[in-house]
């Protein structure tokens, strides 16, 4: 299996890294934008007990990228369609490309020629990882990562083998038939703990303190009301237990969001409060939490 990972961020490295050193057989290459000025190829990768390792990356260039049958694309999502047009002309008919981007609605500008000419699947990880510098990172918690197909028609028995490839890499990694919940459920995180801590620059763990209670429960209502018009049932209540728990579980990390406001980075905030935003409004239902604190992150690195 030929594998291209595209980002050299906490996540592409993560993936990265991973996969050099699995057992499964896989033709690895890396596709970093910043590639053209990196003469260094080492990058160094410290666990989650602390232990460093060292490797080098096989950078892809247009060979490689002609052979991939897997692109796992660890970008951002305002990146995901520009990525896509740029590579899209050297891929080989019906690959596999995988989205593991926060946020929801980065299909809908992709152009139908390339959504049609591949096998498209959602990732979705709880790994806890840290780039320290440019080509060094440290997984700092232990997740699990669920992927499923979103676009196309593959036979399960290939879904299961990319499946075992991933899984084999970095355990775990299930397959589901149904992956869209599981990305209503990532959004709703997202949708809360992502803007608050940004917005008042704390740590996901204060997300949990009394005053947001009102803010959550308004926000989550939204999101549980539109993606009912999406065909999406969830419930207000198990969703904030899920966020609490989330919140919980990376208590002392920053979140992405809170990280990119703090680098004046742009912000994925259009695929997540955004998101909920345009759907409100498609659907004729007001959001006004989620519209608000959208705007509010716009705002803040503009
Ligand atoms: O974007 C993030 O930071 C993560 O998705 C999450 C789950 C909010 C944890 O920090």
């Amino acid at each position: 299996m030929n594998i291209i990972i595209v980002g050299q961020g906490a996540m592409g490295l993560l993936w990265y890294h991973h996969l050099a050193i699995s057992t499964a057989a896989t033709n690895l290459s890396l596709l970093a934008s910043t590639q053209h000025n990196l003469a260094n190829t080492d990058y160094h990768f410290t666990d989650n007990h602390g232990i460093l390792y060292q490797g080098k990356i096989n950078y892809a260039y247009d060979e490689q990228i002609r052979n991939a049958d897997v692109i796992l694309l660890c970008v951002k999502s305002f990146q995901i369609c520009a990525t896509l047009e740029t590579i899209a002309q050297h891929l080989k008919k019906n690959i596999s490309i995988i989205l593991a981007h926060n946020g929801m609605g980065t299909l809908t500008e992709v152009s139908k020629i390339i959504i049609n000419q591949h096998n498209i699947y959602a990732l979705l990880t709880t790994h806890g990882c840290l780039r320290k510098t440019s080509l060094s990172v440290t997984h700092t918690g232990i997740g699990i990562t669920d992927i499923g197909l979103v676009s196309g028609n593959v036979k399960t028995t290939e879904q299961q083998a990319l499946t075992y490839v991933l899984n084999k890499a970095l355990p775990s990694v299930k397959l589901h038939k149904n992956i869209i919940e599981k990305q209503w459920l990532k959004l709703a995180v997202n949708c809360v703990i992502n803007p608050i801590t940004a917005l008042h620059d704390i740590s996901n763990g204060q997300i949990n303190n009394d005053m947001f209670t009102m803010q959550i429960e308004d926000i989550l209502t939204e999101l549980v009301s539109v993606a009912k018009s999406e065909g999406i049932h969830l419930n207000v209540a198990v969703l904030i237990r899920t966020v609490q728990q989330v919140a919980t579980a990376t208590a002392k990390n920053s979140s992405s969001m809170r990280c990119d406001v703090l680098a004046h980075k742009p912000t994925e905030i259009n695929y997540i409060n955004g998101y909920i935003h345009r759907l409100g409004i498609k659907h004729g239902i007001a959001t006004p939490e989620n519209t608000k604190l959208w705007q509010a992150v716009r705002q803040q690195v503009e």
